[in-house]
């Protein structure tokens, strides 16, 4: 099998360089060799350039990126770090309301803003404005996928229902990330941590004595980022089977409760009798009728829970997750000083262990409290016992192998100066993750307007003078 070269992550070299030439998406011509099977496949010949230059997994593709805030731009970013053109309109003067939210550097894009739209070019169009609509419907003819996470109907009161878009260009994919899909709440706005709520994380989530808790990963908004991105994908396949493009519907409650469906198979379990696995069983507490919030219990069938490790009293992060598999229990007894428990009838079995986890975690965290949460780590994994620390933000910034893989990129921005992001954490070995500064607002509109669209200087002249790509003038408004 051909070797891979480790992909290189982008350096600020690479956020200066200049965009990306355009592709047309262009069906190759087949091959017509049969394959392996003795049947004809419609591939064309597998390509002999070296991995890595055979152009980036999306190239070719065109995305009009009707996104703001989270959820969208997340699936629009990962796109483009995998090739895709994606043309982000925005309000001319106001942009993506994240351009301002949570700022830290005056006057400057925020970091909300800066690390979700990556890779992408902006132009600014006014889409209530006659000429804005003119351009959007060229835009609509020449680009392959539209992605938008308006509030419900936004899209429809600015004209462009799907009718009207298939009509346009049939070959249109229409991709939406909504709160919720149809039902008695598919009118509702919706943000994050609604999202967990309403897609049961939040009530699986926490301490079963305290509050129902929203966790920091944005699984409502990136999450259904990510579900939508596949979904475009995948209908960007059937459409060369097919020629015409569909509608992609991702909820955010649905996104939410597909990453928490172990709770879901939770509740059925729970009609059969108790969750053993909860450190509330052992612990003699009955169960409710819903799923309970179960702590830092693990999800599966091997009993987790966060420990102590040295430094705990001082540093916040200094813990440990650690699994007591089953397969390496008599080497964590012999780790942990306890070799009679391989034998012991309380400590032997899984089922054994199970009422008796508070004691037995206890008895861990006796032992990782004598070492940093990096030598526990060390000493673990000799034994193949899992286990990973609680790694702060900060230790995640500055961690070297994720800069090395790209999952972290250093970039440059011309207002901002330099800044974190996170690459593209899928790894294809033949596309390496093409990882740019985000642009400025409206900074490639004459350019998409121009080799995009076609117009020429007097059209572009034109446009600029009907104000629909320009920000009202407030002097004159005022005067
Ligand atoms: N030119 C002119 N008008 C534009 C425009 C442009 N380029 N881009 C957006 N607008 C207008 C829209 O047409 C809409 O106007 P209308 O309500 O008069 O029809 C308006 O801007 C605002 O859109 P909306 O989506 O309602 O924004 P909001 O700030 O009120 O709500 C959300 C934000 C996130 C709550 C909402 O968009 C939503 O629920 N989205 C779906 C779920 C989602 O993705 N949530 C997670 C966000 S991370």
């Amino acid at each position: 099998m051909a070797k891979t070269k480790r992909q290189k992550p982008k350096s600020r070299a690479a956020a200066e360089k200049p965009a990306r030439k355009v592709v047309k998406l262009a069906a190759k011509k087949p091959a017509k060799k049969a394959n392996g099977n003795g049947k004809s496949n419609s591939l064309p010949r597998p390509s002999t350039k070296p991995w890595g230059q055979a152009g980036l997994a999306l190239e070719g593709v065109r995305v009009l990126d009707f996104t703001h805030v989270q959820s969208g731009p997340t699936c629009t970013q990962l796109l483009a770090y995998m090739g895709a053109d994606v043309i982000k309109v925005e309000r001319p003067g106001v942009g993506d309301i994240t351009r301002g939210q949570l700022r830290d550097v005056p006057n400057a894009d925020s970091l909300y803003f800066t690390m979700l739209n990556g890779s992408k070019r902006s132009i600014t169009i006014d889409s209530k404005h006659p000429k804005g609509m003119e351009i959007l419907n060229r835009l609509i003819k020449s680009c392959d996928v539209l992605v938008e996470n308006f509030a419900p109907g936004a899209l429809d009161r600015m004209g462009l229902t799907w009718d009207y878009i298939h009509k346009t260009n049939p070959r249109m994919i229409v991709a939406s990330v909504k709160g919720f899909g149809p039902g008695p709440y598919e009118d509702c706005k919706v943000y994050e941590n609604v999202a967990q709520c309403a897609g049961g994380a939040a009530s699986t989530t926490g301490f079963r004595e305290g509050p129902p808790l929203v966790t920091g990963a944005q699984i409502g908004d990136s999450g259904t980022g990510l579900h939508l991105a596949l979904g475009i994908v995948t209908a960007l396949y059937q459409r060369i089977r097919t020629g015409r493009g569909q509608k992609v519907l991702c909820a955010m409650q649905d996104g939410v409760l597909n990453l928490t469906r172990v709770k879901l198979r939770d509740q059925q379990r729970l009609a059969h009798g108790p969750l053993t696995e909860y450190s509330q069983y052992g612990e003699g507490i009955p169960f409710g009728q819903a799923v309970p919030r179960a702590g830092n219990d693990s999800g599966g069938g091997q009993p987790g829970w966060i420990v102590k490790c040295k430094g705990w009293e001082t540093d916040p992060d200094a813990y440990l997750y650690f699994i007591t598999q089953a397969p390496v229990w008599n080497e964590i007894c012999d780790v942990i000083g306890e070799p009679e428990w391989k034998t012991h009838p309380d400590y032997a079995t899984p089922k054994a262990r199970l009422p008796r986890l508070k004691q037995i975690f206890a008895r861990i965290e006796q032992w990782t409290m004598q070492r940093t949460k990096f030598e526990a780590m060390a000493e673990l994994n000799k034994h193949d016992i899992p286990c990973g620390p609680i790694l702060s933000m900060k230790e995640l910034a500055e961690e070297q192998s994720l800069r090395a893989t790209g999952t972290v990129v250093e970039l440059d921005h011309p207002t901002r100066g330099k800044y974190l992001t996170v690459g593209n954490p899928i790894k294809l070995s033949d596309s390496p993750a093409d990882v740019r500064r985000s642009p400025l607002l409206g900074e490639h509109t004459e350019e998409i307007l121009a080799k995009v669209l076609g117009y020429g200087a007097a059209g572009i002249a034109d446009i600029k003078a009907s104000g629909a790509i320009t920000a009202p003038d407030k002097s004159k408004a005022a005067a």
